[in-house]
């Protein structure tokens, strides 16, 4: 069976939102279910609070700024919304939370996004469904838009399944806290090819799904995540992992599966960006930073070569990033878009004793596609 989002289709109102303004916390059981309930309804409706949001603070600009511009502003003209004023039957359409039409994916260049490794913290079937995976995770508020354009007719392509997940604030994965036993002292690899890395932290708690969620384009190719900003960890630069499915079964719990895959990848965020978030909580608890613990990797010393690999044929694989209000702790979106190619078919196989110490060797299915960096 095809899965089409059926999230963005229902309708709820703000209604339900602004019953969440309470004088105190939800205390009976059956206020807590539906404190939860009425938080999905928050999560589902996000896009569009925040568009009308933005819309309200432009108008502030307008009549307190004198017009001065605000990142969040040029992020939603795209949305076509009015400039200057929200037109009644629009503000009536975004207040009834109806499917997120406005999106369109971010113009660059026609590239394929070169395959890369899926690496040590996938979880097969273990997905859900979903536009926002930050579940309970502290830090910056972080949306990413996530175009997928057809490299063969460079349109965006719709209904494919985006697939993310990345490490928390502090760099961990959701279901992989802790080292392996015996190995909790250990250094990264001096040399070879995990130089600069250490081993994987082993899979301990099957039940966390947090940072981890897929979802469909759009009819534009967008697909759109609420998540909070990656935090990173011995040697490897900030990162978020990336798979595309072209079709996919939904299983009873929300999660999916799929058996062919059409690309993996990471994206990146600038080192400039990076180093201004480590210095905020909770990025400055990063066990790294701590002394004589080696601090971030930069993007160009990423141990896996992945960022630096991932220029060939000029493609660009950093999020172009916008603040969502006027300072950074108000949050960021990123950009991106990845060029794929739709007669390719990936079977990713993690062999971690293959090649390059232990990343994800893929097996093009067709003979058309590039084998991986
Ligand atoms: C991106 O821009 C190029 C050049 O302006 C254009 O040819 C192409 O159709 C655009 N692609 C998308 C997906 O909008
Ligand atoms: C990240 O996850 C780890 C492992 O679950 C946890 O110990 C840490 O507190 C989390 N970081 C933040 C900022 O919540
Ligand atoms: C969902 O169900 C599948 C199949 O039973 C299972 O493998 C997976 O662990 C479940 N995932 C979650 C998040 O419950």
């Amino acid at each position: 069976m095809r899965f089409i989002s059926a999230a963005a289709t229902a309708a709820v109102t703000l209604a339900a939102a602004s019953g969440l303004v309470a004088a105190h916390g939800p205390e009976s059981k059956s206020e807590v279910r539906e404190f939860h309930d009425r938080q999905k309804t928050m999560y589902h409706c996000a896009p569009q609070i925040a568009a009308y949001n933005a819309q309200r603070r432009a108008d502030w600009s307008q009549k307190v700024l004198g017009g001065a511009p605000l990142a969040a502003k040029k992020y939603f003209v795209d949305g076509g919304y009015k400039e200057n004023q929200v037109d009644p039957a629009d503000a009536a359409e975004i207040m009834a939370c109806n499917p997120i039409t406005e999106t369109k994916i971010r113009n660059s260049s026609c590239v394929l996004a070169p395959e890369t490794t899926e690496g040590p913290y996938y979880h097969t079937q273990g997905h859900l469904i979903r536009s926002n995976m930050a579940e309970y995770q502290l830090g910056l508020l972080f949306l990413m838009n996530v175009g997928v354009i057809d490299v063969e007719t460079c349109e965006p392509l719709p209904n494919v399944l985006v697939d993310l997940w990345h490490a928390n604030a502090t760099g961990y994965y959701a279901g992989h806290p802790t080292p392996k036993v015996g190995m909790e002292n250990e250094k990264p690899m001096a040399t070879g090819p995990r130089r600069g890395l250490m081993s994987a932290y082993p899979r301990t708690n099957e039940e966390e799904t947090w940072l981890r969620g897929a979802l469909p384009t759009d009819s534009n190719g967008v697909a759109e995540f609420t998540s909070v900003f990656p935090g990173y960890y011995t040697g490897r630069g900030t990162h978020v992992h990336v798979k595309v499915f072209p079709e996919w079964d939904v299983l009873p719990n929300g999660t999916f599966t799929s058996t062919n895959l059409i690309h993996t990848g990471q994206f990146f965020v600038e080192d400039a960006l990076n180093v201004e978030i480590d210095k905020i909580h909770p990025y400055n608890q990063n066990p790294l930073l701590a002394p004589g613990k080696g601090g971030r990797t930069r993007n160009w010393e990423d141990s896996l070569n992945i960022y630096q690999d991932s220029h060939d044929n000029g493609y660009m694989p950093t999020f172009d990033i916008e603040f969502l209000g006027g300072v950074l702790q108000q949050g960021l979106i990123g950009y991106v878009t990845m060029g794929v190619n739709t007669k390719a078919r990936y079977e990713a196989k993690w062999t971690p004793e293959s090649g390059r110490g232990g990343v994800v060797s893929q097996v093009p299915v067709s003979s058309e596609t590039k084998t991986e960096l």
